[in-house]
């Protein structure tokens, strides 16, 4: 059998540091401190603790050249079963099927070409069962006023790199329609679930933010399209999925969007991606249409229980295929950072079609990733969950806060009176 370590691993001595009452009541600081090293390997995803044996064999193995497990130092051999175990080496040839998996797993990922920071940035950025809100409560940072309490303040709003009367003065501009309509945006956490959109609305707000407008044929099997968003490299790797719940016309359920022929492919929806899913995330009962308070719960898994948002009409994974950017910037340092900009272009096109339309929209990066993969079917090597967006009609009674100082949105003297 012929060995060699996985593509990309990181080691990271650990400190974990817990209350102890011992060490208190013993005139110390009252913390016990615990040190680990843990390898922090992308196509695994889960961080793996590792003993002096296993690191240092670990150190000893090239990730490009095959050499024959029997040659092992004697010293270092005991602790290769449990490296092939988890991942960290993979053997070319091997019936366990545990093995087999990750050989697999580690080719597909050197195919993806990521860069080995970016990789392991966005592997162990994933989160599963988070409730965001519930953690702002527990830190009691849930409003601006209490984060001012618990934080302090925070560094300065605008900065200032010269005194007052060196800077060069811009004229102030009178506002024409562009400008009216980015003062209408505002990020919207107050959807009307009462109320329908209609299949119309829907349907140009995706086309204008999500639809290809054009394309550049190269050769049969290399093709550039023209977005209404800059992409780096031209090759627009963001994949659009939806949850579609309250839009004329279209069955409440999963989509993902094709973008040349703007069109909705539907997708199974199992309970169990819902509730946390099983051991694959496949299994379970599918329901098409899906029953909607079990979407709305998906949905709520989905924002990590961000419960204003839940109630939007069309719910928008933004999920980048890695491999289709990695193709052009391979191992690129900005590689990772192209795709993630990408998201933001996407955002603020989509809050501004929805502006024009009289809808709201919105954007969180606080999002369960590997729900999300789950459900929708990603394979977390060469795609992934970046954020999740939303449209739809705003409701009459703002009930979560939205940021509408100037009164854009919401009627100025008072706000929870509804929209002006
Ligand atoms: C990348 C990104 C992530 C965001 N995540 C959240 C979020 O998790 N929850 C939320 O309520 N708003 C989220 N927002 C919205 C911001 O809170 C909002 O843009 C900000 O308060 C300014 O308000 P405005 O968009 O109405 O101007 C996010 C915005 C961006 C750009």
């Amino acid at each position: 059998m012929k060995i060699r370590r996985c593509a990309v691993v990181f080691l990271e001595p650990r400190e974990d540091v817990a209350f102890e009452l011992e060490s208190l009541l013993a005139g110390g600081d009252g913390l016990r401190r615990e040190r680990r090293w843990l390898a922090l390997a992308p196509h695994i995803g889960e961080e793996v603790e590792l003993d002096g044996t296993e690191r240092e064999l670990l150190g000893q193995l090239s990730p490009g050249q095959w050499i024959e497990a029997d040659g092992l130092d004697v010293d270092l051999a005991p602790a290769l079963p449990r490296l092939l175990t988890e991942g960290l080496v993979v053997a070319d040839s091997d019936g366990d099927a545990v093995r087999a998996g990750w050989r697999e797993r580690d080719a597909r990922f050197r195919e993806v070409h990521w860069h080995p920071l970016g990789a392991t940035l966005h592997a162990f950025t994933r989160w599963e069962g988070v409730d965001a809100v519930q953690n702002s409560k527990d830190s009691r940072t849930e409003t601006a006023v209490e984060m001012r309490q618990v934080l302090g303040a925070p560094p300065v709003e605008a900065a200032t790199r010269t005194e007052d009367d060196a800077r060069v003065a811009l004229p102030r501009i009178a506002p024409n329609d562009f400008d009216r309509l980015l003062a209408r945006r505002a990020t919207c956490r107050n959807f009307d679930p009462s109320r329908l959109l209609p299949f119309e609305a829907f349907a140009r707000v995706m086309q204008r933010v999500f639809a290809a407008q054009a394309e550049v044929r190269v050769s049969e099997d290399t093709v550039f399209l023209k977005k209404n968003v800059p992409s780096g490299g031209g090759l627009h790797p963001m994949e659009c999925y939806l949850v579609v719940q309250h839009v004329e016309g279209v069955a409440p359920g999963l989509y993902h969007y094709h973008a040349t022929d703007h069109a909705l492919e539907p997708l199974p929806f199992r309970a169990t991606d819902a509730a946390g899913g099983s051991e694959d995330g496949r299994e379970g009962d599918e329901a098409i249409p899906a029953e909607p308070s079990a979407l709305r719960r998906f949905v709520m898994d989905m924002v990590a229980q961000q419960h204003w948002f839940a109630d939007a009409h069309v719910v928008v994974l933004l999920s980048p295929r890695f491999d289709r950017t990695f193709w052009k910037y391979r191992q690129h340092a900005k590689g990772y950072r192209v795709v993630a900009l990408e998201g933001g272009h996407l955002s603020q096109t989509l809050y501004l079609s929805a502006t024009e339309a009289g809808l709201g929209a919105f954007i969180t990066g606080a999002i369960n990733e590997k729900q999300l993969e789950r459900a929708f079917g990603l394979d977390p090597v060469s795609q992934g969950a970046l954020a999740i967006c939303g449209f739809g009609w705003r409701g009459p009674v703002m009930e979560t806060a939205e940021l509408d100082p100037a009164g854009e949105v919401w009627a100025p003297a008072a706000p929870g009176m509804g929209p002006a």
